[in-house]
């Protein structure tokens, strides 16, 4: 069949972005090197439906070393980027996506991207997944299973559970400690600052950052924030979370609270209507606003145009919304999730974790398939382990092991005579 893409000839560009990263993801390369002489997916159709960038597109090309026939969908409109899908086509792997793609064209090419009836598939966020079983039933009986890359869309895979729903085994990736604990804190907390820092071009030493949501993200996020010198101010509504963030040194309040403060605002909760008019009548002229959070549901931009009276687009990805006392408020990338919309997204030795976990699942679906019911599954530890030594080993680093005499210690329970 044929892609669904923007301008063929940025392939070039898109291919320099790839090889840029690709030597950088070395676990991802000793999966590849074991895919080439397994083949465990030969003969099999894989749709991948996560944000299009260079580490994704590498991920897509280790699949298909593994044999499979691989089509790659967007999990969000504006964090495709044209030149890398190009280059997927260019390199013979089918794409159905373009940057700023409408919500009904965005719906369209995970249609096409589902005609090629897959036998297995990865999701970002769910989209995928409950689009299969909303509009394509028919597709069920042949899909086999996949693996889920991000929290919201393990929540949303855990509530389809619970309805009983779910007709395949999804693997929660997200939740792996390989995932979670470095892409999540370290990728989120390094690449929101890149994407707010390289969009406005402003100062965040001496600033008040607002972060909501004290979660693996926001952890990383509200880390780096202390770093570049800000103020940092955690909204939460776990008690438990809050405490965690007054420990580590922040200042917790509510959002209501913190709105007059903050010179950034960053939502990454995974839940909705995170800044809405309430906070935003209260905030300083200037105010930046993002979101890191899966969807553009966490700053309420639609209330935000309602109390406006007047917007323009000030630069590239920040828009301007003029309230009626004059204050000014700029909202980068839409409100969607502004590392990857105004970003290339984690680096590429963060998603080398990630990928290596994703691609394993996978392969752990392929060879199972038949003994896992319907349902959400957690990483095998095997294979968490696994990455976190491979990691070790293309970095050159080597740990202890324990003796005999440790292992059989920490078994022990009888209490040591003085
Ligand atoms: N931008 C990225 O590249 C990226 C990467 C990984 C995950 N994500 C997404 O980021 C979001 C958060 O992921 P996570 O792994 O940190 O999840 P998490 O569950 O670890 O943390 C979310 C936190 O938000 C808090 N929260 C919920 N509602 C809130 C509210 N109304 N106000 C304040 N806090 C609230 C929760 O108590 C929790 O502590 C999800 O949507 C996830 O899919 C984005």
């Amino acid at each position: 069949m044929k892609s669904t893409i923007r301008d063929l000839s940025l392939a070039p560009l898109g291919q320099s972005k790839i090889d840029w990263v690709a030597p950088r993801m070395q676990v991802l390369n000793m999966v590849r090197e074991e895919f080439e002489r397994k083949q465990p997916f030969a003969g099999k159709n894989v749709v991948i439906c996560l944000h299009l960038e260079a580490k994704t597109a590498y991920l897509a090309h280790v699949v298909r070393a593994g044999g499979a026939n691989v089509t790659v969908v967007a999990s969000n409109p504006l964090s495709t980027q044209d030149d890398v899908v190009a280059a997927l086509v260019q390199q013979g792997i089918q794409a159905h996506a373009w940057h700023n793609a409408t919500e009904e064209e965005y719906k369209q090419h995970l249609q096409l991207a589902l005609d090629t009836e897959p036998d297995f598939i990865i999701d970002d966020g769910g989209d995928l997944v409950s689009t299969i079983h909303t509009t394509r039933p028919e597709l069920l009986k042949k899909i086999k299973g996949g693996a889920e890359e991000t929290t919201t869309g393990v929540l949303r895979l855990h509530s389809m559970a619970k309805d009983g729903v779910l007709r395949f085994p999804m693997i929660a990736v997200n939740d792996a400690q390989c995932k979670y604990l470095f892409d999540n804190r370290y990728g989120t907390g390094q690449s929101v600052w890149d994407g707010i820092m390289r969009t406005t071009n402003l100062v965040v030493a001496g600033k008040t950052a607002v972060i909501a949501g004290y979660g693996w993200c926001g952890k990383g996020v509200a880390m780096r924030a202390k770093g570049l010198g800000a103020r940092v101010i955690i909204c939460e509504i776990n008690p438990i979370k809050a405490n965690e963030a007054l420990m580590d040194g922040f200042e917790v309040m509510p959002m209501v609270e913190a709105a007059q403060y903050g010179d950034f605002f960053i939502t990454v909760t995974g839940n909705t209507n995170i800044i809405n008019k309430e906070h935003f009548v209260h905030m300083k002229s200037g105010a930046v606003l993002c979101n890191a959070g899966h969807f553009d549901v966490e700053v309420n931009v639609a209330q935000l145009k309602e109390i406006a009276v007047s917007e323009r687009v000030a630069r590239t990805n920040i828009a301007e919304y003029v309230l009626s006392t004059g204050q000014k408020l700029y909202v980068l990338a839409e409100g969607r999730l502004v590392n990857l919309a105004a970003g290339d997204g984690h680096p590429a030795e963060v998603m080398d974790m990630t990928f290596a976990l994703q691609a394993l699942s996978l392969e752990y679906v392929a060879a199972n398939h038949e003994k896992l019911s319907a349902g959400v599954y957690q990483v095998n530890s095997e294979i968490d382990e696994k990455v976190a030594q491979l990691k070790l080993q293309s970095l050159g680093l080597s740990i202890d092991t324990l003796s005999k005499e440790q292992e059989a210690y920490l078994a022990s329970w009888i209490p040591e005579a003085d």
